[in-house]
């Protein structure tokens, strides 16, 4: 398995199916434990991550980490981290919808690979592309939803968390949320 998606790393590193290609540092695949049983998923690189080439590497990212150790969770450990689109779209704007339908099947095949017990949605382009499109992050994160043969939960975006400073003890009841189902689950930590 871990072949296999050094094998998918590599083919996705020479993607070229949109114009995100053309302006991109990086292609930021992933990283974690992809034995993991839990998945982040965020929207796309933001420049830090488009020049370091690995995701949430920013600001935004360090709170990220911050909140995952508080509930002993660690990408070098027990979580895979990944977005929806693996190119930088320009100046930070929102992925296009044909942008993200061009990148999706590379998350589909990571998540196969994985194959996570539980999907976390990081902010609301995630979750509207993987839960559903009209999901109101403010009202729904933190709640479990069952996808497939996957647990699925939005929370708020780390970028956001960082503007609205007062969201972070939401936030951060979503991280021991999630903490709570692991353990109730007898996943891997
Ligand atoms: N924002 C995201 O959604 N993903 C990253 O990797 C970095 C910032």
């Amino acid at each position: 398995m871990i072949n296999d998606i050094i094998e998918l790393e590599k083919e996705c590193k020479k993607c070229e199916k949109c114009k995100l290609s053309k302006t991109r540092t990086n292609v930021v695949f992933g990283v974690g434990n992809p034995e993991a049983d839990v998945m982040f998923i965020g929207e796309g690189p933001g420049e830090n991550e488009d020049l370091q080439g690995e995701p949430f590497v920013g600001r935004g990212g360090q709170l990220l980490d911050k909140m995952l150790k508080a509930v002993d969770l660690d990408r070098k450990k027990n979580i895979y981290i990944a977005n929806i689109v693996k190119c930088r779209p320009p100046k930070n704007r929102d992925p296009e919808p044909g942008e993200q339908e061009e990148c999706i099947q590379w998350l589909r095949n990571q998540v196969k690979l994985i194959n996570p017990k539980i999907i976390v949605c990081l902010g609301r382009i995630s979750a509207a592309k993987l839960i559903k499109p009209d999901i109101k992050i403010t009202k729904e994160h933190g709640i479990f939803f069952e996808k497939g043969n996957f647990l699925m939960m939005a929370t708020l975006h780390p970028a956001a968390l960082l503007r609205n400073p007062n969201n972070k003890p939401a936030a951060f009841d979503d991280f021991i949320k999630l903490r709570e189902k692991m353990e109730e689950l007898g996943l891997k930590l």
